[in-house]
C-alpha cells in the first residue's frame, strides 16, 4: 500500500476510533451448527476448496534462489514448487516416477541448485521435471523412455508477490481472479524482498473453518487477550475491504492518536496500523508495522486442522542475539493463538462434536467471518447448503 493510500486508512481508522465503530455489514448472518460439522459438506470443502481451487503457497521471496523447493501435501495431493534458473516458478506432483517417494520435505533446496534426487533409489529430475538420472538404468530400466517418466506439471502463478498453485493436475487458474485486486493493497509491504525467519507447524482439534473464524475479527481481542493483543490494539475497530473472494482489515493500535497532533505529511502511518489480509480460502497475511507474517490452515479431518504459521522480516538477523530475540517473538506470537484463541475454540469443537442442533450467529460487525463463509456456500454447489437448511 502507498504511503498515501497508508494516511488515508489512517484517517479512517481515526475516525472509527472517536465513533468507536467498524464496518458493519448490512445484516447478523446465521450459520447452521451443520456446516461445521455435516460430514458430506466436508468432503466437498477438500475436494472443491482445497483441491480443485488454486492455493496461496507463500509470498515470492519463500523461494529467492533457483533451486529452493517447498513441498507440501496438505491439499490432500503432494506437491513441489521451486524456484527455476530463469526466475520462474515450476509446480509438479511431489512423486518420484519409480516407486512414488516424495522428492522432497517441506522447504528445501536442490542438490547443486539444479536436481530433485530422490531419497529412495537416487532417480534424478532437473528443475523443469525431465528425469535425466537413473542409477544402474542401462541393465535395470532396460527400454525404458525417460521423456515419458518426467514430473507431472501442476499449474503455478506468481503475481504481486505471491505464489498460488493448483493442487489437481487437470485444472488451470485465472490468477487475476484468483487475486481479485488485493495485490494492490499488500503492494509495497516487502512480499518480495523479505526474509523467511521460521515457520511453526501447529496441530489443532479445530475444524479448518472454525480456525480460520479466530483471525478474521478484533471483536474479541478485550475479552480473549486483555494482556496480550489488547494492551496494543483497538477493540472491534476494523476497516474492512473486499477483493473478489478476498478480504482486508485495517485494525489501529491504541497509539494511533499520537497522530492528531502531527503534522500529516510527517505521519508515518504503517506504524499505527495491522492488516489482516484473507486469501481465500485457508490463508491470513498479517501485516504489522515492521513485518509480515502468513497462517495457513488446512483440514486434517473434520474436527481437526493443521496451521503453518510463517514470519518474514525486511532483514536477515544480524547476529545470533538478533535471531535469538526474533525467534522469542515469533514464538510469543504463537503462543498467543495456541493458548489463548485455539484453547478457547477447541471448547466450541467439543460442543460441536456434542452433535446438538443449534446455530451460531456473526454480527455485523464481523464481516470478515461473514465473508469467508459466504465465499465458501457460494463455491460449493449450493444443493449442499439446500440440504443442510431442510435438515
Ligand atoms: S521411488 Fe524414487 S527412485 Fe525409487
Ligand atoms: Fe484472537
Amino acid at each position: 500500500m502507498r504511503a498515501n493510500a497508508l494516511k488515508q486508512e489512517a484517517k479512517i481508522l481515526l475516525d472509527f476510533v472517536e465513533r468507536n465503530t467498524c464496518t458493519l455489514t448490512d445484516s447478523v448472518m446465521e450459520i447452521d451448527g451443520a456446516e461445521y460439522a455435516d460430514p458430506a459438506l466436508f468432503q466437498r470443502e477438500c475436494l472443491e476448496l482445497f483441491r480443485n481451487y488454486p492455493q496461496f503457497v507463500g509470498p515470492s521471496c519463500m523461494l529467492p534462489e533457483p533451486g529452493d523447493f517447498y513441498a507440501f501435501d496438505d491439499t490432500g495431493i503432494p506437491l513441489i514448487v521451486l524456484r527455476k534458473h530463469d526466475g520462474s516458478l515450476g509446480a509438479y506432483l511431489n512423486i518420484c516416477s519409480h516407486r512414488g517417494a516424495p522428492l522432497g520435505e517441506g522447504m528445501g533446496q536442490a542438490k547443486k541448485q539444479k536436481l530433485l534426487s530422490c531419497p529412495y533409489h537416487a532417480w534424478a529430475y532437473d528443475l523443469d521435471g525431465n528425469l535425466v538420472g537413473v542409477p544402474f538404468g542401462k541393465d535395470g530400466f532396460t527400454g525404458m523412455d525417460k521423456a515419458s517418466r518426467c514430473l507431472k506439471s501442476v499449474d503455478v502463478q506468481e503475481q504481486d508477490g505471491m505464489i498460488f498453485v493448483m493442487p489437481n493436475p487437470e485444472l488451470s487458474f485465472d490468477i487475476n481472479e484468483t487475486l481479485g485486486g488485493i495485490g494492490q493493497q499488500i503492494e509495497g509491504f516487502g512480499f518480495n524482498d523479505h526474509h523467511l525467519l521460521g515457520v511453526k507447524r501447529v496441530e489443532t482439534n479445530i475444524s479448518w473453518k472454525l480456525n480460520m473464524d479466530t483471525f478474521h475479527e478484533f471483536y474479541h481481542f478485550d475479552s480473549l487477550h486483555p494482556e496480550t493483543i489488547a494492551q496494543m490494539s483497538y477493540n472491534n475497530i476494523c476497516h474492512y475491504e473486499q477483493f473478489g473472494r478476498n478480504h482486508s482489515m485495517s485494525s489501529p493500535s491504541l497509539a494511533i492518536n499520537e497522530l492528531r497532533e502531527q503534522d500529516e505529511a510527517d505521519w508515518q502511518a504503517r506504524e499505527y496500523i495491522s492488516f489482516v489480509n484473507y486469501i481465500f480460502p485457508n490463508t491470513v497475511i498479517f501485516v504489522v508495522a515492521d513485518h509480515f507474517q502468513t497462517w495457513r490452515v488446512y483440514p486434517v479431518n473434520q474436527g481437526k486442522s493443521v496451521v503453518y504459521h510463517s514470519m518474514f522480516l525486511p532483514e536477515p538477523p544480524a547476529n545470533e542475539e538478533d535471531r535469538a530475540e526474533k525467534e522469542a517473538f515469533f514464538q510469543m506470537i504463537n503462543d498467543v493463538a495456541v493458548t489463548e484463541d485455539y484453547s478457547l475454540v477447541e471448547k466450541i469443537q467439543r460442543t460441536l462434536n456434542a452433535g446438538i442442533e443449534r446455530s451460531v450467529l456473526v454480527g455485523r460487525n464481523e464481516p470478515g467471518v461473514q465473508n469467508m463463509h459466504r465465499q465458501i456456500r457460494e463455491l460449493l454447489s449450493p444443493a449442499d447448503i439446500i440440504r443442510l437448511q431442510n435438515k
